[in-house]
């Protein structure tokens, strides 16, 4: 079987560009491409309103929103931030850029994402922001992470990156901290190759970041005609995303809609070929809480144990189907341990890193392509 080529090839995650992103860039560059011009404000404009946030700043990764949020919000030496360890990297390198320390932070086992108990057992006199991660779209216990905030008083900046367009309690992901942070990388349901936005509701801490974005200047301001020329008023870094990008996003905006039919249409195939075969193999499908609505980014799969998950994974693979498991838990990760975080007990975290496998799952995928996973998948036994 090894030595076989695969029936076929279905890739994990594919952008769905045609000739509306095409002509947007071509528009875009007739223009000004620098950051802050009129793509991307109408864009910021355009996310504000459908997320109903004060104001939206367009960054050029999610990584940088989360390093713009900490910084506005004066998180530095001395302070210890909350986050998962189950998380992609850039959420401790955030916190490790402006000079804080991340403390890793157990997650639930109905949401994957931070468990609240834990955290208030991590809460020191130093901890000053909790990083609710939103997995797969959907948010984690923030009821009680709200809670817990507001008795310690600690700010609470949301990695939303895999959450555009998903919600909690009718609330748009992102919009329930003090700053929500989204990505545009490739491999998100909005994408313009490289990108993100920092949402933020209070309008001094806005005035704030979009200095730092800035390089420390008050253009943003000079830009509104509020001042006549504009200078540094603050220490800062360039994280404001060009106009061409803004002008891939504002397509995919556009098309958002499309994008989610056919993402919400894969995952209903999914469901529906994969639900009796889950439970007579004891694999666990994706499920949230009824509190939160999906945007339709990941299906995974969690298999009873981790080998079963890896013959999964090498069956798919072999198949063609380039299925994939998630994060590599960051405290058991080489930088990790370099920052003394390796000995944490992470239970929930480590059980779930071992089993989660998850399918493709992007706009381009055919019916056909569905059932093919789905095939192979059955095979896969659990
Ligand atoms: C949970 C999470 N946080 C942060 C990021 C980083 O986003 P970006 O690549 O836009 O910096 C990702 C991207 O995959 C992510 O999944």
């Amino acid at each position: 079987m090894s030595g076989a080529r695969p029936a076929r090839t279905v890739p994990f995650s594919v952008p769905w560009f045609d000739e509306r992103e095409r002509a947007a860039v071509a528009s875009a560059l007739e223009g000004r491409v620098a950051g802050d011009g009129p793509i991307g404000q109408r864009v910021e404009k355009r996310l504000a309103d459908s997320l109903k946030a004060e104001r939206v700043l367009l960054t050029t990764s999610c990584t940088h929103a989360m390093e713009l949020a900490l910084l506005a919000l004066d998180v530095g030496p001395g302070q210890e931030v909350l986050c998962p360890s189950f998380t992609f990297v850039s959420t401790a390198n955030a916190v490790l850029r402006v000079g804080a320390r991340p403390v890793f932070v157990d997650i639930e086992d109905a949401t994957l994402g931070l468990d609240p108990e834990d955290a208030e057992r991590r809460v020191t006199s130093h901890t000053a922001a909790l990083m609710p991660v939103h997995y797969a779209g959907v948010a984690p216990d923030m009821d009680a992470l709200l809670d817990l905030a507001g008795r310690r008083g600690l700010k609470v900046v949301e990695d939303a990156a895999q959450g555009l367009g998903a919600r909690w309690r009718g609330r748009a992901l992102g919009t329930l901290g003090d700053g929500g942070c989204f990505s545009f990388h490739e491999s998100k349901n909005v994408t313009c190759g490289e990108g993100g936005a920092l949402v933020i509701g209070d309008p001094e801490l806005a005035r704030r970041a979009e200095v730092i974005r800035e390089k420390g200047t008050n253009r943003a301001a000079f830009l509104r005609g509020e001042v006549d020329k504009y200078t540094w008023v603050a220490e800062g870094s360039s994280y404001v995303l060009s106009d061409v990008l803004a002008a891939i996003l504002e397509a995919q905006l556009d098309k958002l809609p499309e994008i989610e039919a056919r993402r919400a249409a894969v995952e209903g195939r999914y469901r529906a070929g994969l639900e009796e075969w889950a439970g007579r193999a004891g694999v666990r499908l994706p499920s949230s809480p009824p509190e939160c609505e999906s945007n339709h980014h990941l299906f995974h799969l969690l298999y009873p144990d981790g080998v079963s998950r890896d013959r999964a994974l090498a069956t798919l693979r072999q198949r063609g189907v380039m299925a994939t498991f998630h994060y590599v838990p960051l405290h058991s990760a080489p930088q990790g341990q370099a920052i003394g975080a390796h000995d944490t007990s992470l239970p929930v975290t480590d059980r779930v890193a071992a089993t989660l496998l998850r399918l493709p799952l992007h706009p381009r995928l055919s019916e056909d392509d569905v059932d093919y996973v789905i095939e192979v998948v059955r095979e896969t036994g659990g």
